[in-house]
């Protein structure tokens, strides 16, 4: 049998608003797990059609003694329905089971059910708890801590929100086994970003060990998670609302965004978006005389392992250029219309920026070609 990952922490350091991340192996179903969420005389379990018949009845068992009224709903599943419409769906369940100020919220799922769980929690009542259970790679590595919740509008992703922390997030790696591929490819996207930006030697590591993290060996995807939580912790704590530092946990993401958005929500997973985005991003950055070449191709060599498309869709059979410049002007690093990037200024080392649209034209060119 083989051996599981022991369990770890990582600490979000946060004032009065500090959390615990556990992350290993069984967590899910062990009620001591959950000990540091807030008692409450009723719960509510956020989860989604697919999610559901694979942990929500487990879930339940685990917080059964917690929670005197323990309450599911479960909603629609996929990108296209993180809006206003499937949000009032919690609010509706929270409203017809009676449910009061106290009453504690828990995410089960992947950064859909997350970010709409906290977004939800953020405005019940004017702020209700919650508790993250992330069962994708992505939202273990990434959505689920740090707070930033909300849905999408036609016009632009994630632009209704808040900022609003989780009390703790629970990360069990078991949950991973029932992962489609497509989905562990998206996950290590946002797992790939963290090198980059702040961890030359996270990035070797990665490169090292993509195909055990491919195959599901426990011991690396455990710490996958831990690392990746450590480095979101560390610029967090220092940030926590983007006014300078996070920004960088969105290398990619301009691009991607445009991609997520232009093609229509759900075409392209987030974490594709994001991997095709970082491609894009790095070439802006070698163009800029930030990087070398060879730094190019390691992240493109690297993305494509990871299972990622490096190619850039087509949003319009005319201006292409111009409809992907559109998109990104509605991002929400924009400022005064002016479009900011994540860019590499060298390895472990990221910052944001604007960029000639001329240039950018040129990227998206080569990128689409
Ligand atoms: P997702 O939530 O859509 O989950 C991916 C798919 O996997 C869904 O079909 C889901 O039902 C299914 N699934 C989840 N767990 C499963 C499991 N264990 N076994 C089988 N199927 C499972 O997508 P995601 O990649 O987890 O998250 C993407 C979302 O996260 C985007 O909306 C993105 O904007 C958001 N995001 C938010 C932040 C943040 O800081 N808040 C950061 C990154 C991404
Ligand atoms: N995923 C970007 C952030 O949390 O800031």
């Amino acid at each position: 049998m083989p051996t599981q990952p022991s369990l770890q922490h990582v600490e979000i350091a946060l004032g009065d608003r500090s959390y615990r991340i556990g992350i290993g192996a069984g967590l899910l179903d062990d009620p001591l797990t959950y000990a540091a969420a807030p008692k409450a005389a009723a719960a509510l379990i956020v989860t989604n059609t697919t999610v559901a018949p694979l942990y929500a009845a487990r879930l339940k068992t685990a917080l059964s003694g917690k929670y005197p009224a323990l309450h599911t709903v479960v909603l629609p599943d996929g990108e296209s329905y993180k809006t206003w419409q499937t949000l009032n769906l919690i609010f509706d369940a929270l409203l017809g089971h009676g449910c009061d100020r106290k009453t504690v919220l828990y995410a089960l799922g992947g950064g859909v059910i997350g970010d709409m769980t906290g977004f939800a929690a953020a405005s019940y009542m004017r702020g209700v708890p919650f508790v993250q259970v992330p069962t994708t790679l992505l939202a273990q590595v990434d959505s689920s801590v740090g707070g930033k919740t909300g849905i999408n509008h036609p016009l632009g992703k994630n632009m209704i929100g808040a900022f609003y922390q989780p009390q703790l997030v629970v990360c069990d790696i078991d949950t991973f086994k029932t992962l489609p591929e497509r989905e562990l490819s998206a996950g290590l996207a946002e797992v790939i970003k963290y090198g980059p930006i702040a961890d030359p030697a996270f990035l070797d590591w990665i490169e090292a060990n993509l195909d055990a993290l491919r195959a599901r060996d426990p011991a690396a995807l455990a710490c996958a998670v831990r690392r990746c939580c450590e480095i979101k912790a560390w610029v967090v704590g220092q940030d926590e609302r983007e006014s300078g530092l996070r920004a960088i946990l969105n290398f990619g993401h301009t691009f991607g965004h445009a991609i997520e958005a232009g093609l229509g929500y759900g075409a392209w997973l987030h974490g594709e978006a994001v991997g095709c985005g970082m491609v894009m991003a790095a070439r802006l950055s070698q163009r800029l005389g930030l990087v070398d070449d060879a730094f190019v191709q390691r992240l493109t060599t690297l993305v494509a392992r990871a299972g990622l498309p490096v190619k850039a869709p087509w949003l319009d059979a005319g201006d292409n250029a111009g409809r992907y410049l559109a998109l990104m002007r509605v991002d929400k690093k924009a400022e005064g219309g002016e479009i900011k990037f994540v860019v590499i200024d060298g390895m472990g080392q990221a910052s944001v920026r604007g960029a000639p649209d001329a240039l950018v034209r040129e990227i998206i060119d080569g990128a689409c070609a």
